[in-house]
């Protein structure tokens, strides 16, 4: 299936933005006609305002665009993508769904109201069905639909698959986050060089909520969160790119290491959602090699999509333990909502 949808996307020279304007390069569906940006840089070439920061030159087609400021008029786009900080996208975001424009944000401004999905197509495609309802509700022709932050993305993907066959009780994680998840210029050198910072402001509510909604069931047009507890411990390190978090967890049924690497390696996404362009695959990897996932050299497989899990073993305090890797900016940002509006797309919703 070959489209060309005319999409832009909203706060395009930061770190996320710039993941959105390379993974949208040659997207078979999606075509970037805009880019919007603050108000420092509107009206500039992008070339020329933005710093470039990753490591594959800026695509051609986005060097001349003009950044536009970030306002749904006279804007020729159906979707809109969004990198915006979160209190900018609370303001924002819904003049563009009022507008009849589809936003898949990054931002966790939404995550917590009723009718707004978040979304990981290979764990909840079905919570696209709040989409219509947040339509009717708000009385909007677009929608807002949501990823999770980038530290949940991984971690419900890899529990997601350990839930569906053995039931999930408790959660405990300490994450050590790459420096990419906290923005351009994000944490100082002085403080992160040689360093580990323990506290990530914000971040530890966020996983302890965010993947109970997305494990959780849609009933009667709510969500319904899984019965889950989590308790978690959330550190920045001196990585450029993917968020490691190790995982101890209570299971509802006991389950073998060779049970539970089963599930975690035969887990496919639903057949909603499971053979878009960006569908990763495979959904997971469980690598047999105790030293690994890390981050420099496990985070780009399946093009930073897949989610790589590790040291599955036997636990001491609940049943099992172990190790899950996902790209922050790729499946847990940009790649996650260019993902989550294929699924809009190809459930007719745009
Ligand atoms: N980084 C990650 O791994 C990650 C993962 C998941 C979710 N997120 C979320 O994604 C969003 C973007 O994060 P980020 O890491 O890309 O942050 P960032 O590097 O700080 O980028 C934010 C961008 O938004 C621009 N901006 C500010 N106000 C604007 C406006 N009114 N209109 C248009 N653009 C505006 C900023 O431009 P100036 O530079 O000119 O100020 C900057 O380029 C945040 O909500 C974040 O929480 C990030």
């Amino acid at each position: 299936m070959s489209k060309e949808i005319p999409v832009a996307v909203l706060g395009a020279t930061g770190s996320v933005g710039q993941r959105f304007v390379q993974l949208l390069a040659g997207h078979p569906w999606f075509k970037v006609v805009a880019v919007t940006g603050s108000e420092r840089r509107v009206g500039k070439k992008f070339s020329e305002t933005c710093h470039w920061i990753l490591s594959e030159p800026m695509p051609e087609y986005a060097r001349d665009f003009k950044v536009l400021p970030t306002d749904p008029a006279g804007l020729d786009a159906h979707l809109v993508f969004s990198a915006l900080p979160s209190g900018v996208a609370k303001e924002l975001e819904p003049n563009f769904a009022k507008a009849g424009i589809s936003v898949c944000t990054n931002a966790g401004a939404y995550r917590r109201e009723a009718d707004v999905p978040v979304l990981l197509p290979e764990v909840n495609a079905d919570h696209i069905d709040l989409v219509p309802v947040q339509r009717r509700k708000r009385g909007w022709s677009g929608c807002i639909v949501t990823n999770p932050n980038c530290t949940s993305t991984g971690t419900t993907i890899a529990l997601k698959a350990l839930m569906d066959r053995f039931g999930l009780e408790k959660v405990f994680g300490v994450s050590l986050q790459a420096i990419s998840g906290a923005g351009y210029p994000g944490v100082a050198s002085m403080d992160i060089l040689d360093n580990v910072i323990p506290h990530i402001a914000g971040e530890e509510p966020k996983l302890e909520w965010e993947p109970r909604k997305m494990l959780g069931s849609l009933v009667n047009e709510e969500i319904q969160l899984a019965d889950v507890t989590f308790s978690t411990h959330c550190n920045r390190v001196a990585v450029s790119d993917g968020h490691l978090v190790c995982l101890t967890v209570e299971l509802g049924k006991k389950a073998s290491v060779e049970e539970a690497i089963a599930a975690l390696r035969d887990y496919q996404a639903p057949a909603r959602s499971g053979s878009l362009p960006s569908t990763p695959k495979p959904v997971i990897v469980v690598s047999d090699d105790p030293g690994r996932p890390q981050p420099r050299l496990d985070r780009m497989t399946g093009a930073g999509m897949t989610t790589v899990v590790g040291r599955v073993r036997e636990d001491t305090l609940f049943d099992l333990r172990m190790t899950v890797l996902s790209h922050n900016t790729i499946r847990g940002a940009a790649g996650g909502s260019i993902y989550n509006a294929e699924l809009l797309v190809n459930e007719g919703l745009l």
